[in-house]
């Protein structure tokens, strides 16, 4: 079977008879309350989040790869919601939801302390423009939130093709993480694991990449009062400015 592929980046794994199919969308969060995981997949699992997943590649991919692993995937668009889910629903994939929501009031109203096992962010939107500096995903309250999602031992994976939004990581995430840069290549690197980064390694961009657990020993207060005194994310992004900006805005 052919491979299926969006603006030439493959899709992982391969549509199934319709009978195997699964229903992976999330139509309607709680108004209010945390997201009982074992509820919502049906069984007790380690469950990964990913955030701004845009058309779910990454998600996909693990999922594919880790079907002990339970995923839940979000992203503030509803298109790219729509193709992501469409292609985990056609792949079969049980130990996936995607669900319409912005990264920061997700992981402040709906995921429990220590519920989730590895929280992973790709290519968050830079937004060039200073006027929308204030829609930046990473800020030291968002990464307070993070940390405090994460069960002891849990994994945020960062990423980005930004120098900017990378030089601003660099300086909050040792704060909240035991935060290490991935200074060479990475195992699904040249392939890439989202379509920023295929698209972004194809036009030569540098990927910025690190990950980090959960500090032990930051309590929730401590998180919440170094968030309060930490930069907010006010840098300028001096680019790059490519055409990949536009196709994000795409489902495929
Ligand atoms: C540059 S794209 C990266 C998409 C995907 N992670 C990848 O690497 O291919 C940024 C994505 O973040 C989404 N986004 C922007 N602001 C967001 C927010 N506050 N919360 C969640 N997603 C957001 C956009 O809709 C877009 O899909």
């Amino acid at each position: 079977m052919d491979t299926e592929t969006e603006f030439g980046v493959p899709i992982p794994g391969r549509i199934l008879p319709e009978a195997e199919w699964a229903k992976t969308g999330v139509k309607r969060l709680p108004l209010s309350g945390t997201l009982d995981w074992a509820a919502i997949f049906g069984r007790v699992a380690p469950v990964v989040l990913e955030l701004g997943c845009g058309n779910g590649r990454y998600t996909l991919l693990s999922a594919l790869a880790r079907p002990e692993v339970d995923h839940f995937a979000t992203d503030i668009l509803p298109v790219v919601i729509r193709y992501a889910t469409r292609r985990a629903n056609q792949r079969g994939l049980h130990n996936v939801r995607f669900a319409v929501r912005d990264g920061e009031s997700f992981m402040g109203a709906y995921v429990a302390a220590g519920s989730v096992s590895e929280v992973h962010l790709y290519h968050p939107q830079p937004y060039h423009d200073p006027k929308q500096a204030h829609l930046r995903l990473v800020t030291p309250r968002f990464l307070a939130d993070v940390h405090r999602s994460l069960a002891p031992g849990g994994l945020f994976v960062v990423q980005t093709d930004n120098p900017d939004y990378w030089d601003y990581m660099t300086r909050v995430l040792p704060v909240f993480f035991d935060f290490h840069e991935q200074a060479a290549d990475w195992p699904d690197a040249p392939e890439g694991r989202s379509r920023r980064e295929v698209l972004a390694r194809s036009r030569g961009l540098k990927i910025f990449k690190g990950f980090g657990h959960a500090l032990t020993g930051l309590g929730r207060a401590e998180a919440i009062a170094l968030a309060q005194v930490l930069p907010p994310p006010t840098f300028r992004s001096r680019g790059p400015w490519c055409d990949l900006d536009a196709i994000e805005r795409q489902g495929g």
